[in-house]
């Protein structure tokens, strides 16, 4: 497999239910991510984004189709092998963050890397330098209630870096966020991106985040239904995005 490909997708059919109840969420989808992409997966509501992304995360498995993940077959390998893959490949961010209340955000952000057995001088430095990075410096030694809903997303985004994952998954990031929040969030995204840090695809239904992608994919009818792709200007893109939308009609969430 080419090197710079992270994820390829072929022919991928997600059925729910059983014979009689059944539902095809995915009908074959086909797509290909390579190192240094920033996609983002728009569609309607109930269109099988989240499952798409729960299939590449491998929390769910297809009923049809082959899903390479950095040269291996996901859907062929044993669960031991896949909470591997889970912990050394994947980086993940939630809607509601996730962080565990109990531990400082320096805590949260390192904790992959300490259950990787990294030392604690390591976790240390890396910690700090993706704070640093993120705006977070200052609030390393508070606990996740004493955090905005923007700090608590960006220390949530830290944490799926430390440990430098072929791919960071993102499921609608900015969904819980204000619109400056989820600004701030983004431009440190683009920034990772930008750096060559991060492979980024992420979920959204919202035009503005999925400008700051390279490309967009539009899930629809359980096809992947058009790309559209930025070019130099983000407004720009912003612009397009809408029209997309718009000539999609009410069925856009
Ligand atoms: N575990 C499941 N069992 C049965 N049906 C499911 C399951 N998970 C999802 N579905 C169905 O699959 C379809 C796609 O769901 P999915 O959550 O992927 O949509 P989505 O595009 O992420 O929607 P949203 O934008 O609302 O988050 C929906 O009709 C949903 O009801
Ligand atoms: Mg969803």
């Amino acid at each position: 497999m080419n090197e710079q490909k992270v994820v390829e997708i072929k022919n991928l059919v997600k059925n729910y239910g059983t014979s009689g109840f059944c539902t095809t969420v995915l009908k074959g989808i086909d797509l290909e991510i390579q190192r240094n992409d920033f996609i983002a997966i728009m569609g309607p509501s109930g269109s099988g984004k989240t499952t798409l992304l729960n299939i590449l995360s491998t929390i769910d498995k297809p009923t049809q189709g082959r899903v390479m993940l950095d040269g291996v077959d996901i859907t062929k390998v044993s669960n031991r092998d896949l909470s591997k893959i889970r912990r050394d490949k994947i980086g993940f961010i939630f809607q509601d963050y996730n962080l565990l209340d109990t531990m400082t955000l320096q805590d949260n952000i390192a904790l992959p890397l300490s259950l990787n057995g990294a030392s604690g001088r390591e976790c240390i430095q890396k910690s700090e330098a993706l704070a640093q990075m993120f705006g977070l410096k200052g609030h390393l030694r508070k606990f996740p209630y004493q955090l905005s809903g923007g700090q608590k997303q960006r220390g949530a985004a830290c944490r799926a870096l430390i440990t430098n994952p072929e791919i960071i998954f993102a499921d609608e990031p900015t969904g819980a966020l204000d619109s400056r929040s989820s600004k701030e969030l983004l431009e440190c995204l683009k920034m990772v991106n930008d750096n060559g840090q991060a492979t980024i695809l992420m979920v959204t239904h919202d035009a503005f985040s999925a400008s700051y992608a390279k490309d967009v994919y539009i899930l629809s009818d359980g096809q992947i239904q058009c790309r559209l792709s930025k070019g130099k200007d983000r407004r720009e893109f912003y612009d397009k995005i809408i029209d997309m939308q718009a000539s999609m009609g009410g069925d856009f969430a």
